[in-house]
């Protein structure tokens, strides 16, 4: 089958590359020559674990290819849109992307096609992408018949390639009959493997996506608002969250305590669904409540930071190492990262900042520009630490669960370790001899 995807970002991408990993046709399409240059080139314009090999593969195989034509993707007889749905100013989610990608699709084909919303769109926006489609085919005069679908994905980011692979559901939003087959021959490979496939209409696929986000956000609020409990009260979080994911119904995953999620999807998504309920009335009271708990969270983590160093002296004379700038580990997307608001809440107070990141070093200095004067940045973490009257680890790099303490303490001039993941939590001996301050603990 020949398949066209539309927008090349962390969803699109891989999404066509697994697609041609599933014996598919794919030609990827994106507006940005550059990204499509460095794609031809065999050049990934993202860091994502695993997605490499695959992509070398399938263009090898010739299923693979990638294009700044649409109408290269015309030919195909499904075709994904897979374009950015960036929030606006009022935190609703901007659709411009896709009903422009909707429209010029229209404009092209000229043959039955699937439209396949990927990209993560507010309850009715599929509606409006037929909408579109249609007056643009009527002034076009062809009476070429299409259908719309909205199937969504979960897949999270350093785990893009196993969560599309092996994906926990395949939701499928039509009512059209003859979609819904096409889409079962999409995903054949999975529809064989017993991947639960639910078909849905339209609107209750666009909105799981957004439930399912909001209530994983709700999920880390709840549990960073308990640690906050827990540190006033002698409580520990980990072992509070250990008991409570025993319990089936709530599950362990999504219970670490830290300061804040961050990234391109719970932040922007969380604020769209509350917009898009205000539109229709609605108040979403619980998410709007983990929206304000997760400011809040990273306002605590600055404040403890920078109430404990101002009663050993000025903040102004003292130079903090931050390890891990990406919102998580592997990968180096920095948006709405918690780090970004962490630097930001210490270099207030006068500190300056060493901070060192496996991959997200570049995209953050373009968010820090303004602060660039009192920020440097290390080669590795035990630069980070040279000189350091305190460190702070805010993203879990596995690389940092193994750092030689030793090391990092003779580098250090202070001796503040802010673990904002609980890394060595449970490792006492490790960080006896710094002044050691984990989360909910
Ligand atoms: C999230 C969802 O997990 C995916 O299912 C979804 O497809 C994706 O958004 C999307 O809408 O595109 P992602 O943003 O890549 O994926 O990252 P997550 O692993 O979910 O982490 C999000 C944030 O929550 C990170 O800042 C992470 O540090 C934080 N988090 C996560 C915690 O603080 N505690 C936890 O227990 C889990």
């Amino acid at each position: 089958m020949n398949i066209g995807v539309i927008g090349t970002g962390y969803v699109g991408l891989v999404q066509g590359v697994i697609l041609a990993e599933f014996g598919m046709n794919i030609v990827c399409m994106d507006i940005s020559k550059d990204k499509i240059d460095m794609l031809n080139r065999g050049e990934l314009p993202i860091f994502e674990p695993g997605l490499k090999e695959l992509l070398d593969k399938n263009v090898a195989a010739n299923r693979l290819r990638f294009t700044t034509n649409i109408k290269d993707t015309i030919n195909s007889d499904v075709i994904f849109i897979a374009v950015g749905t960036p929030p606006k100013d009022d935190g609703s989610a901007n659709v411009k992307y896709v009903l422009d990608t909707a429209k010029n699709i229209a404009t092209h084909m000229d043959k039955y096609k699937v439209i396949v919303n990927k990209s993560t769109v507010p309850v009715g926006t599929g509606r409006q992408v037929t909408g579109i489609v249609q007056q643009t085919l009527d002034a076009c005069g062809k009476e070429t018949d299409f259908d719309v679908v909205s199937n969504p994905e979960f897949l999270r980011e350093d785990k893009a390639v196993r969560d599309c692979l092996t994906p926990d559901r395949i939701i499928i939003g039509t009512t059209s009959e003859k979609a819904r087959k096409i889409m079962q021959r999409v995903y054949s490979v999975l529809y064989l493997n017993k991947t639960p496939f639910l078909f849905t209409n339209l609107e209750t696929a666009e909105m799981i996506k957004y439930a399912s986000n909001a209530f994983l956000a709700v999920k880390i609020s709840f549990i960073n608002e308990m640690a906050l409990l827990a540190e006033k009260t002698g409580a520990d979080i980990q072992q509070i969250a250990q008991a409570m994911g025993m319990d089936g119904r709530i599950s362990p995953k999504f219970l670490h305590a830290g300061p804040g999620f961050g990234g391109s999807c719970f932040p922007k998504d969380t604020r769209a669904i509350v917009d898009t309920a205000r539109q229709h009335g609605e108040e979403m009271m619980v998410i709007d409540a983990a929206i304000r708990a997760n400011e809040k969270q990273k306002q605590k983590m600055i404040h403890k930071i920078r109430f404990t160093l101002s009663e050993s002296g000025d903040l102004s004379d003292m130079t903090i190492g931050i390890l891990g700038l990406s919102f998580k580990p592997d990968t180096d997307d920095i948006r709405d990262a918690p780090s970004l608001d962490i630097i930001g809440g210490l270099v207030d107070a006068g500190a300056h900042i060493r901070a060192y990141c496996p991959e997200g070093i570049e995209a953050a200095k373009g968010h820090l520009v303004h602060i660039g004067h009192v920020i440097t940045y290390a080669a590795n973490e035990y630069q980070a630490a040279e000189g350091a009257d305190a460190l702070v680890l805010v993203t879990e790099w596995n690389q940092f669960r193994g750092l030689d303490l030793q090391r990092i303490k003779q580098n250090m001039r202070g001796r503040f370790f802010f673990d904002l993941r609980n890394v060595f939590a449970g490792r006492p001996e490790l960080v006896a001899e710094f002044n050691y301050f984990g989360v909910g603990r």
